[in-house]
């Protein structure tokens, strides 16, 4: 049993309720969750099988491994794996049931075959460069490429597919001309099923972005993209991040506090050190900048966070006691740590703060849908409180 200080509490009712608002929002498109990263660090499995029974008809992931994680854990949705499937995985993936996008002929060809030594028909995806310029085809290599793809009878196009590059940026100039890039280049290729392009950000403002279906990730987990996206539809953040009080002491004037002295009492002060670090993936830069709860109160990180611990300011909270709760991201009473707050003091994006949970911070899961106990990772704990 794992009865760790610091514990990151997912809720999954926010999880359901955050699939289902987006699902009703992009109707008729289909919502897929994107679950890659370990579900953005909070856990793949749990939050597919509640984004699954939530309005969810699929999942996306970025590796094949990922995927096969997802099947090995029973789960029978579609699975679209959206980076590269290098060869050797093949036959996993074929055997697996999984939806590769492809964008290579060594890939197709790797794919192709497995598909015929398993005698199994092969839906793939494929990814249309517009712009972003990262993964996928440019537009002028399309029309040949899924000619190429035709030579192969046992795979067949279901998909094709984009990613924008501003969608969450003020500005949307350049996600529309990738929109009309991608709606030009796909007219003039035979009719798939699926047309894709839009992400949290694009699905929640862009309606005309939506087409077929939507890649929806940091929405399902309950936070916005970014500040520039329209709060039109209600989203509940999954994350309470939990630490506890671990030793109450006074410094006088003067005196400092943590690595490097940067950190200087002015006055008496009361300093509550915290089990929680960035062995815990609490971002080192919140070094004199972050800010927990206490006794429902703000209390400043003061001194810099270290691998394993870190030091508040409580002067202002006389009562404050070893044992403690300390909430690091999330709400205690009526205040509030929102991800973006603190993500913005580090200097980096709610998406990150996310994914650098360590392995050694139990996830635990809340709220009244059901995870079975199959379905969490080793050392996971459903309910500590
Ligand atoms: C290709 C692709 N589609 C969709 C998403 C989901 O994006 P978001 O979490 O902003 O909804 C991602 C995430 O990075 C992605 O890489």
């Amino acid at each position: 049993m794992n009865c760790g200080l610091v514990r990151a509490e997912v809720d999954l009712d926010a999880v359901a309720a955050n699939t289902r608002n987006l699902a009703r929002l992009v109707r008729p498109a289909r919502l897929f969750a994107v679950v890659k990263a370990d579900g953005y660090g909070l856990g793949a499995v749990p939050v597919a099988r509640v984004a699954l029974a939530s309005g969810a008809s699929g999942l996306c992931v970025a590796r094949p491994e990922e995927g096969l994680a997802l099947r090995a854990a029973g789960i029978s949705a579609p699975i679209l794996i959206l980076g590269p499937t290098v060869p050797v995985l093949a036959d996993q993936v074929v055997r697996a049931g999984l939806t590769p996008t492809v964008c290579e002929p060594g890939a197709a060809a790797a794919l192709a075959r497995a598909a015929e030594a398993q005698s199994r028909p092969l839906p793939v995806h494929v990814k249309i460069d517009t712009g972003l310029h990262r993964y996928g085809i440019l537009p002028s290599e399309a029309p040949a490429f899924l000619n190429h793809l035709a030579q192969y009878s046992r795979l067949r196009v279901e998909g094709l597919w984009t990613h924008l590059a501003t969608a969450d940026e003020a500005d949307r100039t350049f996600a529309y001309e990738q929109l009309a890039r991608f709606n030009e280049v796909t007219a003039a290729l035979p009719a798939v099923a699926l047309r894709h392009a839009a992400n949290t950000a694009a699905a929640v403002d862009l309606p005309e972005f939506r087409l077929d279906l939507v890649r929806a990730g940091i929405g399902i987990y309950g936070y916005y993209p970014s500040r520039h996206v329209g709060r039109t539809v209600a989203l509940r953040p999954a994350l309470t991040l939990k630490s506890r009080v671990i030793r109450v002491h006074e410094v006088g004037p003067g005196e400092t506090v943590g690595y490097g002295r940067t950190w200087v009492a002015r006055r008496s002060s009361r300093i509550a050190l915290v089990a929680g670090g960035y062995g815990d993936g609490y971002p080192r830069q919140l070094s004199n900048r972050g800010v927990v709860l206490i006794r429902g109160r703000r209390c400043p990180v003061v001194g810099r966070v270290s691998m394993d611990l870190l030091t508040a300011d409580v002067t202002h909270l006389p009562e404050v006691a070893v044992g403690d709760e300390v909430v690091l991201v999330g709400r205690q009473g009526d205040e509030e740590v929102t991800l973006d707050e603190l993500a913005e003091l580090a200097e980096t994006i709610p998406y990150e703060l996310l994914t650098r949970l360590t392995p050694r911070v139990p996830r635990i899961y809340v709220g009244s849908q059901s995870v079975p106990e199959a379905d969490l990772p080793e050392g996971t704990e459903k309910d500590l409180r």
